[in-house]
C-alpha cells in the first residue's frame, strides 16, 4: 500500500510528529508551505484570525500528487480550535484526490472542531486519527500514541 504524509507546521511540533510518521510507515512525506510569513506575535494574531474565518491561504507548490497514494495522512496544528489555513487550503484543492485518509493534529490541549471539519471537507472517514497535545511532548506520551497510530494505517 502507498502512503503519503502531508503537514504544515508554523513552529515545528507538526513536522516533527509528521516525520516520525513517514519514518516509521517508511513512506513519503510531504510539508506544505505557505506563501504568507506567519512568524511573529502579528503572524500569530492574524492565523488566529483568518483560522477562525475559515480563510485560506495561497500555498507554496507542492511536488507530490497525493491522487496517486492508497492513504494520505494529513497533519495539522490546530489554531482557532480548528484546522490551520495552509492545511485547509491544502484538504480544498485536493480533496477529491484522497483515496483514504487518516488526520493528526498537534494542539496545546484543545482542538476543538479539527478533527470533524477535516472529516466534512474531505468527505471522507478518517482511517485514523492522532491528537497530540502540550503535556504528551512533555511527559514522552507522544511516542507511543503515534506508535498506536501508525500501527492502525499498517
Ligand atoms: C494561530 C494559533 C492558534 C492556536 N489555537 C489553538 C487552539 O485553538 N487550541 C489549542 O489547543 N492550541 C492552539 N494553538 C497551539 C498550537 O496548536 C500548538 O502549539 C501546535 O502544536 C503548534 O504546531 P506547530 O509547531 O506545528 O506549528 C494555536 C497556535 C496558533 C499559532
Amino acid at each position: 500500500m502507498s502512503t503519503l504524509v502531508i503537514y504544515y507546521s508554523r513552529t515545528g511540533t507538526t513536522k516533527k510528529v509528521g516525520e516520525q510518521i513517514a519514518q516509521q510507515l517508511d513512506c513519503d512525506r510531504e510539508e506544505i508551505f505557505d506563501t504568507k510569513s506567519r512568524g511573529g506575535p502579528i503572524g500569530y494574531l492574524l492565523a488566529l484570525i483568518a483560522a477562525g474565518r475559515k480563510r485560506l491561504t495561497e500555498l507554496k507548490p507542492v511536488t507530490k500528487n497525493p491522487g496517486v497514494y492508497d492513504l494520505v495522512v494529513i497533519g495539522t496544528p490546530t489554531w482557532s480550535l480548528n484546522i490551520s489555513v495552509p492545511t485547509r487550503t491544502y484538504i480544498e484543492m485536493y480533496k477529491n484526490k484522497f483515496k483514504d485518509v487518516a488526520f493528526f493534529t498537534t494542539c496545546g490541549g484543545n482542538p476543538g472542531k479539527t478533527f470533524e471539519e477535516m472529516e466534512t471537507i474531505c468527505g471522507k472517514r478518517p482511517r485514523a486519527r492522532l491528537m497530540l497535545e502540550k503535556k504528551d511532548f512533555k511527559s514522552g506520551d507522544d511516542s507511543k500514541k503515534i506508535q498506536g497510530f501508525v500501527n492502525k494505517l499498517r
